[in-house]
């Protein structure tokens, strides 16, 4: 495995190469979810590149860029072992300059849940998107369905950009308790992953309603709502794919999603219909 951490020296290598390329954008501290995204884009390319960078500008001020987990070692083993071609390591200064050409999320589908709840996050999260599909010119990009919004946000960005790689949605990863895999998992207490479990309760029992043929979304919420308190609810939602706000559940076009914090750590998990 090669490692590299300058980008203008991965995508000259890359471009060297005429095989197909999957990708898979990361932040490290990797788990079972990152790793089910390495594993797909093995089966299913060439060339496999993984890139760990803890992209500040997806952070606001006072967030967890500081803390976030590091496990540089672990993270190189575990692409090691799952058989990734190239890593993709750089740092702040090789992805940034001074002063840069800004992309900005979408206002409707941007600004609502994450995007209301985080604002700027998700400007943040295009302009490093970008820049990595740019640089690696990939053949697939790998996205988990944990970070619904962003998944939504990057497919459209690659349409609207007329960029030429296919974005590959992947499943959530969950611990054996129900929890959604994260890195921020570490943050929590025992009693504090106690309380975070309710997050799977609620879509367990929102999906129960829905195979009772209960769809009415104001239904759905007040059930969920009740389970997940007293925790703090940044928002429990039930929506089309296009993220647009329904009174009815369309079976084959709906996400439920919620977002709480428990103690001082942010989850997100969400269920698809
Ligand atoms: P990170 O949180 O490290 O996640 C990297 C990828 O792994 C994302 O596509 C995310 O959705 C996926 N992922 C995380 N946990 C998962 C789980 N339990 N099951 C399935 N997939 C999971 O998301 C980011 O980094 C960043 O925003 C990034 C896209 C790299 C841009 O900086």
């Amino acid at each position: 495995m090669k490692i590299i951490s300058d980008p203008l020296a991965l995508q000259q290598d890359l471009k060297e190469i005429d095989k197909t390329v999957g990708f898979v954008p990361t932040m490290g501290a990797l788990h079972e979810g990152h790793i089910t995204l390495i594993k797909r884009a093995r089966e299913e390319n060439e060339i496999v590149v993984v890139s760990v960078f803890v992209n500040p500008t997806q952070f606001l001020a006072g967030e967890d860029l500081d803390k976030y987990p590091k496990k540089d070692d672990a993270d190189k083993k575990i692409c090691e072992l799952a058989g990734v071609d190239i890593l993709f390591f750089p740092t702040a200064e090789d992805m940034y300059s001074k002063d840069e050409v800004k992309i900005c999320a979408p206002n409707v589908r941007g600004y609502v849940l994450e995007g209301a709840t985080r604002p700027g996050h998700f400007s943040g999260v295009l302009r490093v998107v970008m820049k990595l599909l740019n640089i690696v010119s990939p053949t697939r990009a790998y996205f988990g369905k944990k970070d619904a919004q962003q998944l939504h946000l990057i497919t459209l960005m690659v349409k609207q950009f007329f960029m030429s790689v296919a974005i590959v949605p992947v499943d959530i990863v969950r611990d054996s308790d129900g929890l959604a895999l994260s890195s921020r998992n570490v943050y929590l207490s025992k009693a504090q992953r106690e309380e975070a479990l309710k997050i799977p309760k609620s879509l367990y029992a929102a999906s129960k309603l829905i195979s009772k043929n209960i769809l009415d979304t104001a239904k759905i919420k007040e059930e969920m709502y009740a389970i997940l308190a007293p925790l703090e609810i940044e928002y429990a939602e039930v929506l089309n794919r296009d993220f647009e706000m329904i009174q009815k559940v369309e079976i084959g076009n709906t996400i439920i999603l919620v977002e709480v914090i428990v103690g001082e750590t942010r989850l997100l998990d969400n269920i698809w219909f």
